[in-house]
């Protein structure tokens, strides 16, 4: 057993099975391209089919509509594989997985499921997520994008913000508001194929890190979408957009848990080849007591991850300990990225070296799918609720 491993966790012969196939692919073929796409801001297209014949790219999806029938631990394990070989290719999927494909299969219709899925699943299609917006990010019922009904149909305009693979995508689950002032109960929910008359795609997005995921704005000029593009009841998006959300943050946890492993890797291996004052520096306490850290917080993360999937795939509420999972996890991260460029001294800081990229990837975990000041809101609400 390997320290990345850590504590040994009840796992089926599956998740076992899905943990392997993702750290093999990963490792022969996402860590050999990790600096590339970093460096050359590239999406990774030649890896999208091939994740869908390994089953990654329609995890949780039953079999039936073309998926892999898997649970949420098998999902976080093979999240956080792709995520210790590539930060970016983790997300790519996971924003595909958890936000695009996870609400159509908790409230699409039948014929949606079946319209939709097979594609995503196989990596024919790439899904994306339309929630926030230049003016709206965590106070997510506080919409501006409007849609009207018209007769039969629904008529969108508004801009939308941050859309995680909104550059390559296929298809998009939108969220839009019946009335600005109307709150949540205001808010509808809607998928549909991103080639659609009034839509438009903005510059892709120059970003800190995570820069082979690409980012954009969209915006919607009076799209015409039908009630077969409805998901879900009229104006009960908002609880899709937060059902969707206590999932994707259990990916955005595996993501961080696997960016901070690859700190720790690189952080370690440095360790032992580089010397000072006679000795290699992990021999010195200062830095043992960084790596010690490192991997007590990586080990206490996965616990509390693999522990909220555990409940979610039982079907057992799970919304508190999925914010406590992606806001650990994500500080985890940073704390981890923060030490490994510190454990490199000057080499930490400059390209030559992987420390410098974790660290610009690890900090958006503790912003995407509500940041860490929210995930406190979400924990504390929950935690008086429940007591
Ligand atoms: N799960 C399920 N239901 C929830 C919920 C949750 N986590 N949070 C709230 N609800 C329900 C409530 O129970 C309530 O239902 P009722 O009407 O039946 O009582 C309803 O939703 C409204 O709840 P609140 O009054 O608590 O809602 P609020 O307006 O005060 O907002 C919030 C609560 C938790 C702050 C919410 O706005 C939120 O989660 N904000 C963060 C949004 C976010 O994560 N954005 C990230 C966007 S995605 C992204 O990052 C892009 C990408 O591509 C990666």
């Amino acid at each position: 057993m390997s320290w990345e491993d850590g504590f040994p966790f009840e796992l089926s012969d599956e998740e076992r099975m899905a943990q392997e196939t993702a750290r093999a692919f990963s490792k022969n073929e996402v860590l050999p391209l990790a600096a590339e796409l970093d460096r050359e801001h590239r999406y990774p297209a030649e890896l999208i089919p091939k994740m869908g014949a390994l089953g990654l790219m329609g995890a949780c999806v039953p079999t039936e509509f073309g998926g892999s029938g898997l649970s949420t631990v098998a999902y976080c394990l093979m999240v956080e594989e792709l995520a210790a070989a590539c930060a970016s290719t983790s997300i790519i999927m996971s924003a595909h997985n958890s936000l695009c494909i996870a609400p159509i299969v908790a409230a699409g219709s039948v014929e949606q499921k079946q319209r939709y899925l097979p594609d995503l699943c196989s990596g024919k299609t790439v899904g994306c997520f339309a929630l926030s917006e230049p003016g709206c990010g965590s106070d997510a019922a506080s919409l501006s994008c409007r849609v009207e009904k018209q007769g039969d149909h629904y008529i969108v305009n508004g801009a939308k913000n941050w859309i995680t693979n909104g550059p390559v995508a296929d298809v998009c689950v939108l969220f839009a508001t019946h009335d600005t002032a109307g709150g949540h109960k205001a808010v509808s929910a809607f998928v549909h194929p991103m080639e659609i008359a009034g839509l438009a795609r903005g510059k892709k997005e120059d970003k800190l890190g995570i820069r082979g995921s690409p980012t954009c704005g969209l915006t919607y000029e009076n799209v015409k979408l039908t009630s077969a593009n409805l998901l879900g009841a009229e104006r009960s998006g908002f609880k899709v957009a937060m059902s969707t959300l206590n999932g994707g943050r259990l990916g955005v946890a595996a993501q961080a848990i696997g960016i901070a492993r690859a700190a720790l890797r690189d952080a370690l291996s440095y360790s032992k080849e580089r010397k000072t004052f006679g000795v290699p520096i992990c021999e010195h306490q200062s830095i043992q007591n960084y790596l010690s850290e490192m991997i007590i917080q990586i080990d206490a993360a996965r616990a509390l991850t693999l522990g909220a999937a555990r409940l979610k795939d039982r079907g057992a509420a799970y919304i508190r300990q999925a914010a406590m999972a992606k806001l650990y996890a994500s500080e985890a991260a940073m704390f981890a990225a923060i030490k490994g460029v510190q454990i490199h001294g000057g080499y930490g800081y400059v390209s030559d070296y992987p420390a410098e990229r974790h660290l610009r990837d690890a900090k958006i975990t503790e912003i995407y799918e509500g940041t860490s000041e929210i995930q406190r809101i979400v924990i504390a609400s929950q935690l008086v609720k429940e007591s």
